[in-house]
């Protein structure tokens, strides 16, 4: 379904992702993660509307280096990339507000080459407003928004010309290796030989860092990991007492991640209704609800190159602390 969005900016939103197929999928998967042990929960539940909003204000703390880290790593070398790449579409998966995006947008605006923007978010609302801004600030851009999922709506992304597919904010950490490697291998066929990938990833450091940026004194981060209980309540018929349980985020250094944790305060029984499931806790049992992986040096390069993407260039902040790498196909007559 594709409709027009407002009536003067030139904006589509290709609505992907079907309510009822939707929702029986993540029941699937809760299902599926709450019967594992230890439980889990996709992470999906996060970003409701008050979830996007605690993630933004989760991107504004001092504790939290990622975001501004990627930021100054895109001031520094926006200019650079839209020069190498010469792109015309810059497409971006989990695009939520855009914010870091118009550093790109604005260089390859300069650079005479913008003519075409494709986010694609799960967020439908967070995505409509992005796309809105995204139109006033590019008033002679396109905006060919996706509600989608970047696990399956890839093809829909809407790539005119010389495409820039960005994928920012080190969320590619959030998903586990096998996943990740069958989400670069889908990149990689996505991509036609002229297009380009530009990959955020976050870098494994000081654990105490880490953590911190996990798990900060102001609580934003535990309101946010939180709030996935009240999502699951309202989305899943789920009895979740929020009060039950508290936040904890822990470094795995043989895994190579942060593992965000509720944890429960005492004994109890949560119901899911619409999953017909009961959930059983005692106190310090603990629900996994994210993972954050922190990557080596060289690791990306070499998980691109077994999606069929070389690396062209890649730079850090001043820091060491975020890598920022853009990447493109192996020519085909060269691929196995
Ligand atoms: N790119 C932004 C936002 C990262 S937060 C940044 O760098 O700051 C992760 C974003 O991915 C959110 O906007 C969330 O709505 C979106 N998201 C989460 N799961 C998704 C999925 N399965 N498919 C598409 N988008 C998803
Ligand atoms: N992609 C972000 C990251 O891994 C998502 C994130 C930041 C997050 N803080 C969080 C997810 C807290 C869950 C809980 O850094």
């Amino acid at each position: 379904m594709t409709d027009r969005d407002h009536a003067a900016a030139d904006i589509t939103v290709d609505v992907r992702i079907d309510r009822a197929d939707w929702a029986r999928h993540l029941a699937d998967e809760t299902a599926r993660g709450l019967r594992d042990t230890p439980p889990w929960i996709p992470p999906v539940w996060f970003y409701d509307e008050l979830g996007s909003k605690l993630f933004d204000e989760i991107t504004r703390l001092p504790e939290y280096y990622p975001t501004e880290a990627e930021r100054s790593i895109l001031r520094a070398h926006a200019d650079e990339i839209a020069a190498v790449t010469g792109a015309t579409t810059l497409a971006e998966l989990g695009s939520g507000t855009s914010d870091k995006t118009t550093l790109l947008l604005d260089a390859l605006h300069r650079a005479g080459t913008l003519g075409r923007i494709a986010p694609l978010d799960v967020s439908e609302e967070v995505l409509r407003d992005a796309s809105r801004a995204l139109a006033a600030r590019f008033p002679r851009t396109g905006v060919r928004a996706v509600v989608g999922d970047f696990h399956r709506h890839l093809d829909a992304l809407a790539m005119d010309g010389t495409g820039l597919l960005a994928f920012l904010g080190s969320t590619i950490g959030n998903f586990e290796p096998a996943d990740r490697a069958r989400f670069l291998a889908s990149v990689g066929r996505v991509l036609g030989d002229d297009d380009w990938f530009l990959l955020g990833t976050d870098l494994v450091k000081d654990p105490t860092r880490l953590v911190a940026a996990y798990d900060d004194p102001a609580g934003v981060t535990a309101a946010f990991n939180l709030n996935a209980l009240s999502v699951m309540n309202a989305e899943l018929g789920a009895d979740f007492d929020p009060d039950a349980f508290r936040h904890r985020a822990v470094w795995d250094g043989a895994a190579g991640r942060i593992e965000m944790h509720l944890v429960a305060i005492r004994s109890q029984v949560v119901r899911l209704s619409v999953l017909d499931l009961e959930l059983r806790l005692e106190p310090g049992g603990h629900l996994r609800t994210e993972i954050s992986t922190k990557f080596r040096p060289g690791q990306v390069a070499d998980e691109l190159a077994a999606a069929g993407l070389r690396v062209e260039r890649s730079w850090t902040d001043p820091a060491g602390d975020f890598l920022l790498t853009l990447a493109r196909p192996r020519p085909r007559s060269v691929r196995r």
